[in-house]
């Protein structure tokens, strides 16, 4: 097989990423990795082991128990967290409010960025977070940068949590995104921007076939000069 085909889509909180990028799984038969994922099941041990974040020790240890694990079925990426599968909890409202602090932490990132960059050594992946496109993969074939209308953002959020069963409003969504946006982008360890050779894609008003159609755009040359 020739070179295998890295795809890195970074953007803000709950725009579309993960639902682009298992659509381009989907299509092209590729290996979708939410690194998202990663960190929030990290953040849901440190809750459950009520792990200080200012203890590196406390830290360094709870890294070495936690075994994290992929399985991907119909181009979902599941997550399991020392094999119990933790998919449903990670979305919650506890894990999200804590991730972007446990995010920050220079430990989890070096660990996390690891693991990641070792399931892109020889497979054709799609993997979509923060970090993606400048430290994880800075020599991905294609870099998607996704942005969107934090309100837009929000309300998306809240229709999926509804259908869900959550109950939760629509103000504690919004701030918990405004709240994830700023740590995001202001923290020291590898603080969430744009690669500057990535294409941006704000799907404000553009629907998801839309969204597929651009990237395909960008990619449909990388298929043919890599012939998969
Ligand atoms: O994509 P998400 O909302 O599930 O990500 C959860 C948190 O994890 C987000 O607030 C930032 C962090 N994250 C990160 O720092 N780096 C990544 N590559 C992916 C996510």
């Amino acid at each position: 097989m020739s070179k295998n085909i890295v795809i890195a889509i970074d953007g803000y909180s709950s725009c579309g990423k993960s639902t682009l990028a298992k659509a381009l799984a989907k299509k092209l038969h590729f290996i979708y990795i939410d690194s998202g994922a990663m960190y929030r099941a990290v953040t849901l041990y440190f809750l459950r082991n009520n792990i200080p974040l200012d203890d590196h020790e406390a830290i360094n240890t709870a890294l070495r128990d936690i075994h994290l694990n992929f399985h991907s079925r119909d181009y979902q990426s599941h997550i399991t967290l020392n094999e119990e599968e933790v998919s449903e909890e990670i979305r919650q409202m506890p894990v999200s409010e804590l991730v972007s602090d446990v995010s920050a932490i220079k430990e989890v990132r070096v660990e996390m960025v690891r693991q990641q960059q070792r399931m892109g050594k020889s497979k054709n992946i799609i993997m979509d977070g923060r970090d993606i496109g400048t430290v994880v993969f800075p020599n991905a074939d294609l870099k998607i940068f996704m942005t969107a209308d934090p309100k837009i953002r929000a309300e998306r959020r809240f229709n999926e949590l509804k259908l869900k069963g959550e109950e939760v409003s629509m103000e504690e969504i919004f701030d918990n995104i405004a709240h994830r946006d700023f740590l995001d982008t202001t923290r020291e360890e590898s603080p969430l921007i744009r690669a500057d050779d990535a294409i941006i894609l704000d799907n404000t008003t553009i629907d998801q076939t839309e969204q597929l159609d651009f990237v395909m755009e960008y990619i449909k040359p990388l298929l043919t000069k890599t012939a998969i």
